[in-house]
Formats: C-alpha cells, sequence, structure tokens
C-alpha cells in the first residue's frame, strides 16, 4: 500500500466532477486500499479519489473510533437513493481544508447504493457520523466542499486563509 498526497484547497482539481468506474478491477481495488491508508494515516474517516488528484466516483469511508473498531466502506460510484427528511447537524472537516471545521446540516438517514472492491452491487443504510461523512465524500465527487454548504462570507473567509497558507508553503519552499 502506499500514502498519497492530498490536495487542499482553493485548487480546480477539487472542483471538477468525477466520472463512474466502469468496472472494479485490481487496479481500483489497489487504488482504494491506498485511499484509506492515506485516510488513516492522515487521520480522517473520509477521502474521496478527486482529493488525491484522480476524478473518478470512488470513495473510502471508516468512522471507526480505534484501530480496534475499524469498519471501513469502500465505494464506487455510490448513488444516494434515499435520505431522511430529518436532518442532523454535525461539524465537518476535510483533509482538503486543513485545520477548518464548520457545522452543516444533512439527511440524518440515507439509502446508498455502490459498487464494493470485488466488483459486487451493495446497498447500506446508515445513519449518524456514517450517513453524514458519505454524503460529504459523494459531495466531493459533484465537486462540492462542505464550505459550499456554507454562507459565502463564512466559505471565502476560510478559502482565503487556506490560499494564504499555500503561499507561505510555496514561498518557503523556494
Ligand atoms: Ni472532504
Amino acid at each position: 500500500m502506499a500514502v498519497l498526497p492530498i490536495i487542499t484547497a482553493p485548487d480546480k482539481l477539487l472542483k471538477l466532477k468525477s466520472k463512474p468506474v466502469e468496472s472494479v478491477d485490481s487496479e481500483i481495488a489497489k487504488l482504494m486500499d491506498d485511499m484509506l491508508e492515506t485516510m488513516y494515516l492522515a487521520p480522517g474517516v473520509g477521502l474521496a479519489a478527486p482529493q488525491i488528484g484522480v476524478t473518478k466516483r470512488i470513495i473510502v469511508v471508516d468512522v471507526g473510533k480505534t484501530e480496534e473498531e475499524r469498519a471501513p466502506y469502500r465505494m464506487v460510484n455510490p448513488e444516494l437513493v434515499w435520505t431522511s427528511d430529518e436532518l442532523s447537524l454535525y461539524e465537518e472537516g476535510c483533509l482538503s481544508l486543513p485545520d477548518h471545521y464548520a457545522d452543516v446540516e444533512r439527511p440524518e438517514r440515507i439509502w446508498v447504493k455502490y459498487i464494493d472492491e470485488t466488483n459486487t452491487e451493495q446497498e447500506l443504510e446508515a445513519n449518524g457520523l456514517l450517513a453524514t461523512c458519505i454524503q460529504h465524500e459523494i459531495d466531493h465527487l459533484e465537486g462540492v466542499l462542505f464550505v459550499d454548504h456554507l454562507t459565502s462570507l463564512k466559505r471565502n473567509m476560510i478559502l482565503r486563509k487556506l490560499q494564504k497558507v499555500k503561499k507561505m508553503k510555496a514561498a518557503a519552499a523556494e
């Protein structure tokens, strides 16, 4: 397995719409293992392929709190087939927006269809943090970041700060 570099905002690559995967082969399965390793190391609870520069509809999620409780999901072409009217509020973060957090409201329960690492169709009903996390990652496949759910004032403030950090890092690397 390999740890991959994570793209941070603002970046055009994070705004692209990802393409569906035709079939899950060993290359895609390996990519998902690498994404999980990258996510665990970060550490984070979810990662979408565009965050590592691959514009394909692939996400990995694991909301297990400890290494013993790990329960990874590898999802290809995930699709929300149902969402509850009931909403819940979570303070979200994102590995592509390091050190920034904000409350985002999303459906509390979801039903998601996807293809797993063995190229088998799966369905999952999720609630709570897992549901929030899956919705956050599916957003990435549409080029949507959690800050896009905030007011433009809050979003621009966070993106400006991230831009500044990028400039400082680029200057330090020269
Ligand atoms: Ni994210």
